[in-house]
């Protein structure tokens, strides 16, 4: 019998009821007053969700690369100098994004799986005077790391660079604050911790963003910043193009249902499932990969046991369980393979998976202690209570 999978991986990630039901429902005419509530009640709860006052937030069709690349077309000029730490799969793609609009990429090189060093982005920032720009990866999640964003932004503010963050699967999952970290740009995703369907993307701009956005000498049209605020800006606010109406509808309900119980509580149930699902991996005897796995609440990487490839696991969980993780990524490919647990994840979601991968381990030959995990993480939802 066909039964939908269980989604346990980073992104997309599984999507509640209400919120199906809202982008099935008609379409909301996107001029007029419908649209408008909707992207009023939208663009308050983002701006909660990013903690912000100050910020401009912008509403794109697009996923979360698309936001990405609103950033660089519309913070520069081709030449301009940027710095891009990299320590995974997402900070790559933010160099080649960069490079594909002909600014000059400052890579700072790091292994995969790195907690970067404030101190060394200080130190390249001080060797290279003119950077305009620093782009950042909040949640890397081809390794699972939390990058400490509120730290570099401060060595980056202080070096004179603005601070451009992808938080495309942070937002929502792990702490962040737009405001008190000095941000300048900080683009999410509506498919990550929201559990809305893919295709929207969301901008928080800063007024020095702002203002850099006004003479940027990038090529833009569909990601103008500048059409999107004058849309925003109208009586029943808008989008400049036809907007993805729908999934408009549907995040609108995924937002309600985040905030039923407040950031707070969802930020702690994300702590709590991370805990559970490291617990438990750890208790099969298998060792969990990145640095700062205390902070990292949005998905883990796991080191394939000896002899065995990551993506068999992978390919043997889903055909025989329906349960869907994500292999690794780049040099990680086959040797680690990752948990999602942000999102529209329950406790026993997480045992449903885990109870899998034992399963799973066990028919590729590798000795598991039945139930072993299940224990851990019943152990940590228990405690929780
Ligand atoms: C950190 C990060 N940045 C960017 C993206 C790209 O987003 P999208 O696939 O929505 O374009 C992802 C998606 O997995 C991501 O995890």
């Amino acid at each position: 019998m066909d039964r939908p999978e269980i989604i346990l991986a980073p992104g997309p990630t599984p999507i509640p009821p209400e919120v199906l039901l809202a982008q099935g429902s008609p379409l909301v005419y996107h001029r007029g007053p419908g649209f408008g509530a909707l992207m009023r009640d939208v663009t308050a709860r983002l701006r909660a969700l990013y903690r912000t006052e100050r910020a401009r937030i912008l509403v794109l069709t697009s996923s979360g690369t698309g936001g990405l690349e609103s950033a660089i077309q519309n913070c520069f000029s081709p030449g301009d100098e940027v710095l891009v730490p990299l320590a995974g799969f997402f900070s790559e793609r933010w160099a080649r994004l960069a490079d594909a609009f002909r600014l000059t990429v400052h890579p700072l090189e790091e292994e995969w799986g790195t907690r970067l060093d404030p101190a060394k982005v200080a130190d390249a920032l001080a060797r290279r005077p003119g950077v305009k720009g620093v782009l950042l990866t909040h949640s890397e999640t081809s390794t699972g790391v939390i990058q400490p964003v509120r730290e570099l932004a401060s060595v980056a503010r202080d070096a004179g660079a603005m601070v451009i963050v992808d938080v495309v699967s942070s937002l929502g999952a792990v702490p962040f604050a737009f405001d008190d970290w000095g941000i300048d740009v900080a683009v999410g995703g509506s498919q990550k911790a929201l559990s809305a369907s893919p295709g929207i993307s969301f901008v928080a701009v800063s007024e020095g963003a702002w203002g850099a956005a006004q003479g940027a000498g990038n090529p833009r049209f569909y990601f103008d910043w500048r059409e999107y605020q004058r849309s925003a800006e109208l009586p029943e606010p808008e989008n400049p193009w036809t907007p993805a109406i729908s999934v408009m509808q549907g995040l609108h309900a995924a937002l309600e249902l985040y905030f039923q119980d407040g950031m707070d509580a969802a930020l702690l149930r994300h702590q709590r499932l991370s805990r559970a699902v490291k617990d438990g991996v750890r208790a099969l005897g298998l060792d969990l990969f990145g640095q700062g796995l205390d902070d990292n609440w949005t998905v883990t990487a796991i080191r394939a046991p000896e002899g065995i490839s990551a993506d068999t696991i992978c390919h043997r969980i889903r055909s025989d369980f329906g349960c869907v993780l994500a292999p690794g990524q780049g040099p990680l490919k086959g040797k680690v393979f990752r948990i999602g647990h942000f999102g529209y994840v329950s406790e026993l979601d997480i045992i449903r998976g885990l109870a899998a991968l034992e399963m799973t381990l066990e028919r590729l030959d590798h000795p598991v202690k039945r139930g072993a995990s299940v224990a851990a993480a019943e152990q940590v939802f228990q405690e929780a209570r």
